[in-house]
């Protein structure tokens, strides 16, 4: 009998099935149990009747506990009332492993409890559907690079000094004599990379000691980082908003069923189309103080601030021209202007705060070289970097954006914990 998976039933119609998978749920009538079966790539109802299977079989069958994983034989039938649009009409049935007292069941559960379980939770028909759309958005950002002709450079995780600020640095002992500190971010090797490739990203974990325990923030994260030589701040919102756009219409298209699933707003993920709206630092606080919020020029904006900034738009936003004093050392002041940053933020709808970051850098040796000395970073560490501005230093921009951000706001999350496989909190390193 051939092996089916449960996502590709359609092509089976009629055709008598195997189905791999687990039982994820069930319910009886006197003469019929309804088996909820999950293989991993959907869930289907199994009919099983007693005339068709005998005493021992139904019998055997009335015991069955959540998560027992089972080989089921039947044939495949299209149901309109179905979620799938399929059942199964059960012959065979064998227990592969068996599940007694399974942690997780249908009814609620704390969240302490489902994270302490996580790697039994991710079973869940919601969290599957998260990791699903997950999976989608990775692929459609390595597509979107990849055809722009952007050359995947991959950056070192251990690293010797701070790339984002030092408070946030998580350090690891290198062998008897070094320390050395868990990436922040690619960007600083990523822009020698454009000065050799041209366009570049990278794309892996990066590492930040935060100490607070927001909905917004994980110790260990995922980030795809483009880089461009030749490229100014404008450039960068540019792509920018097409990585956005393309990725949003990419989990349109290919995972409707997982937003289903997640319930979440279609019509809101459709208006994210081009243009982004382009405003300044200053225009955004002016912004916030009109609608009341504490915020003075000079700031770096909190989360309350970004979500009520955002809230103001349909689709992302892009805030650019942050006071330098706030930004990162690596940032190039606005040559019209010197107390503002060449950087820009990309604000998600809905109140889902910043899911990218990034800019023009500094391409001056002598700026680059103040600013170093001013953020109290150590030279000495930074010398390779001062080389990319020694050696034919041209303009150049990139930006990070954060994948757990965009799994966040894309499918509605209530917090980043459930955007990541096993997430690490301040207080969470287990499992
Ligand atoms: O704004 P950030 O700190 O920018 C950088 O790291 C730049 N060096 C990137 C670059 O220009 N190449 O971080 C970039 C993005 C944020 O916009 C956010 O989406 C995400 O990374 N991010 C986090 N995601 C989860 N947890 C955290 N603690 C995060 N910190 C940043
Ligand atoms: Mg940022």
């Amino acid at each position: 009998m051939a092996h089916v998976y449960i996502e590709d039933i359609g092509q089976h119609e009629g055709e008598e099935v195997t189905i791999k998978g687990w039982l994820h749920n069930r319910r009886s009538s006197g003469k019929i149990h309804f088996l909820i079966l999950r293989d991993g790539t959907g869930f289907i109802q199994g009919v099983m009747s007693k005339a068709d299977v005998g005493d021992d079989l139904f019998k055997a069958a009335d015991h069955l506990s959540q998560e027992t994983s089972v080989i089921v034989t039947g044939t495949a039938r299209a149901d309109k009332r179905a979620p799938s649009g399929y059942e199964i009409d059960v012959k065979t049935l064998e227990v592969v492993g068996e599940s007694h007292d399974y942690p997780i069941t249908p009814k609620e559960h704390g969240v302490d409890y489902l994270l302490d379980r996580r790697h039994l939770w991710i079973r869940s028909e919601r969290q599957q559907a998260i990791l699903r759309v997950r999976h989608e958005i990775i692929n459609a950002v390595r597509d979107f690079f990849n055809a722009r002709g952007f050359i995947l450079a991959d950056t070192p995780i251990f690293t010797p000094a701070a790339c984002e600020g030092t408070t946030t640095l998580f350090p690891a002992q290198y062998f008897e004599e070094q320390t050395a500190y868990l990436t922040q971010s690619g960007q600083l090797y990523n822009e020698a990379n454009a000065m050799a490739l041209g366009k570049v990203y990278c794309f892996g974990p990066t590492f930040r000691a935060e100490k607070s325990k927001t909905r917004r923030h994980l110790t260990e994260f995922w980030m795809v980082e483009p880089e461009m030589a030749y490229a100014d701040l404008n450039d960068v919102m540019d792509l920018a908003e097409d990585l956005v756009v393309s990725v949003v219409a990419r989990v349109l298209e290919k995972r409707r069923r997982e937003l289903t699933v997640l319930e979440r707003d279609i019509a809101k993920l459709e208006s994210v189309q081009k243009p982004f709206p382009r405003i300044s630092y200053d225009e955004a606080v002016k912004t916030l103080q009109a609608r009341g919020l504490p915020i003075e020029w000079g700031g770096d904006f909190g989360g309350p601030d970004e979500t009520m900034l955002s809230e103001q738009y349909d689709r992302p936003v892009m805030v650019h021209r942050y006071p330098a004093a706030v930004k990162a050392f690596y940032m190039k002041p606005d040559p019209d202007r010197s107390d503002v940053a060449l950087g820009v933020d990309v604000l998600a709808p809905e109140g889902y705060g910043e899911i990218i970051g990034g800019g023009e850098r500094l391409a001056d040796l002598a700026l680059l070289l103040e600013r170093i000395k001013a953020h109290k970073l150590p030279q000495e560490a930074f010398e390779w970097y001062l080389d990319l501005r020694r050696y034919g230093t041209v303009p150049h921009g990139g930006f990070g954006m954060g994948i757990e951000r965009v799994v966040s706001w894309i499918c509605k999350l209530d917090h980043l914990r459930e955007a990541i496989p096993y997430p690490r909190m301040l207080y969470r390193l287990y499992p």
